[in-house]
């Protein structure tokens, strides 16, 4: 059997090889990488301006005045507010309508490092790139606006409030901002990637996360006489015991998922067992399933540990104050046509690869329930220019020469997205190859 392999291969590869080389070399898209290039230094001025005043989450009543007052200049058309501070913005008319998103808030972090655009704001930062990805797609307003004549069909821009924690994905959602839409793409800078680098995958590339703070309770009294106690510590601690287990022993190894006790709070006295201790902390899962199975277990180990000691527990998954973020999960034929894009955009092979999923929890998750999309790591790690520090640290930075590659990649996206789809639905385009079936769902 094994020496069949070698001529199995053989014919594999051949039959790769001729329909290579039948099929039409696709058209090349670094034009939009060019067009791109020529507006970088405004690219770079308005990522450094929306840098220098950082706004938190359902705050960015600056932010995006910022942002409607550059559509006003380019002459994009908006609605606003959507989401509270967020806006809508659409080019071109007709059928389909393809979303693009960015997201506009910073987080509670002290800017550390002496960038002449730092923020302005002491303990508010945009340390998690959100800045490059409203400049990016402002950057593919403006070419768009340029090929508005030549569209076919619609792109609608997307600006959310809200990404760090709000959901504010979610509320876009709620209020509409994705009626009629067939497909959405998102960019995220990665800085575990080279700079240039556009990387995805098929299916889960983020978890879903949520997060929660157990209240364990039980009688407390003097510390030298424990006996007349039911101590909730002993309890507690007990209790994050117990829950390494669901990851460790009831998660399948080829599952990915994290359960962590980050909050431990009891008494402020050495000599007093306290009535209550209150812990908290995240769960995270790359499925659903996993997410609703993990939220269970917590519930019952914590439970049955309480009992163990005599206490009782309350666990509270807050979703009033930190909603549940479900796994991000790109549809197949949108994350094969993105790196199709992607593919025809870069000079180099190379720069399109496949993502490693993250644990970290993302808003545009909200986006792919709602319609066929696919989210996109863009590489910003630059070891020349110091850019390696991690998202959500005090000295993130990002290598600004990322910021023309991801306004062409929406460029991209939103135009052949148009115009793929009147190829798709046109007269006499049902073509038979693999490609052509496996667009029709998208
Ligand atoms: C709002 O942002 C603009 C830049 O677009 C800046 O000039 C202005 O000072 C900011 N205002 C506040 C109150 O932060
Ligand atoms: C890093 O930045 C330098 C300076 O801008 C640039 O010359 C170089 O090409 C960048 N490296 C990568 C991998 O993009
Ligand atoms: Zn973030
Ligand atoms: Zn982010």
């Amino acid at each position: 059997m094994i020496g069949l392999f070698p001529v199995q291969l053989a014919l594999a590869l051949g039959l790769l090889l001729a329909a290579g080389a039948a099929a039409a070399e696709p058209a090349s898209l670094a034009g939009f990488l060019r067009q791109a290039e020529g507006i970088d230094d405004w690219l770079m001025s308005t990522r450094r301006t929306l840098h220098a005043y950082p706004e938190l989450l359902f705050e960015e009543h600056n932010t995006s005045a910022t942002i409607r007052r550059t559509l006003d200049e380019l002459g994009i058309p908006y609605k606003f507010p959507v989401a509270r501070t967020g806006l809508v913005a659409t080019l071109g008319s007709g059928q389909p309508v393809v979303a693009l998103r960015a997201d506009m808030d910073a987080l509670p972090i002290l800017e550390e490092g002496d960038a002449p655009f730092a923020s302005t704001k002491p303990g508010v930062m945009h340390a998690c790139g959100h800045d490059a990805h409203m400049a990016m797609l402002l950057g593919a307003a403006r070419l768009l606006k340029g090929m508005e004549a030549q569209l076919k069909g619609t792109v609608r821009l997307l600006f959310q409030p809200a990404e760090e924690g709000g959901a504010g994905g979610d509320l876009m959602v709620k209020e509409g901002a994705l009626e009629g839409v067939k497909a959405a793409f998102g960019m995220h800078v990665w800085p575990t990637l080279p700079s240039g680098t556009v990387a995805s995958r098929a299916g889960t590339i983020m978890a879903g996360a949520t997060q929660f703070q157990a209240t364990m309770r039980g009688r407390g009294g003097h510390a030298a006489m424990p006996h007349l106690t039911s101590d909730p510590v002993v309890a507690a601690a007990a209790g994050v015991g117990a829950l390494q287990a669901l990851v460790a022993r009831e998660t399948s190894p080829f599952d990915s998922a994290v359960v962590s006790v980050t909050r431990l709070q009891a008494s402020d006295a050495f000599n007093v067992i306290p009535d209550q201790v209150k812990l908290g902390g995240t769960v995270r899962a790359n499925s659903d399933e996993g997410m609703s199975r993990l939220r269970r277990r917590v519930e019952e180990a914590l439970a049955g540990v309480a009992a163990a000691h005599g206490c009782t527990v309350e666990v509270d998954w807050m979703q009033d104050k930190l909603p549940y973020y479900p796994p991000t999960q790109n549809d197949p034929h949108a994350y094969k046509f993105a790196m199709d894009v992607a593919s025809r955009l870069v000079p180099s092979p190379a720069q399109v690869a496949e993502a490693e999923a993250s644990m970290a929890g993302e808003d545009f998750s909200f986006i792919g329930r709602a319609v066929p999309s696919a989210f996109i790591f863009l590489g910003i790690r630059n070891e020349t220019l110091g850019s390696v520090h991690g998202l959500h640290t005090p000295r993130f930075t990002l290598d600004e020469g990322v910021l023309k590659l991801g306004a062409a990649l929406h460029t991209a996206l939103a135009s052949e997205y148009l115009e793929q789809w009147h190829v798709r639905h046109g007269s006499g385009s049902n073509g038979a190859g693999d490609g052509a079936v496996a667009r029709e769902e998208l």
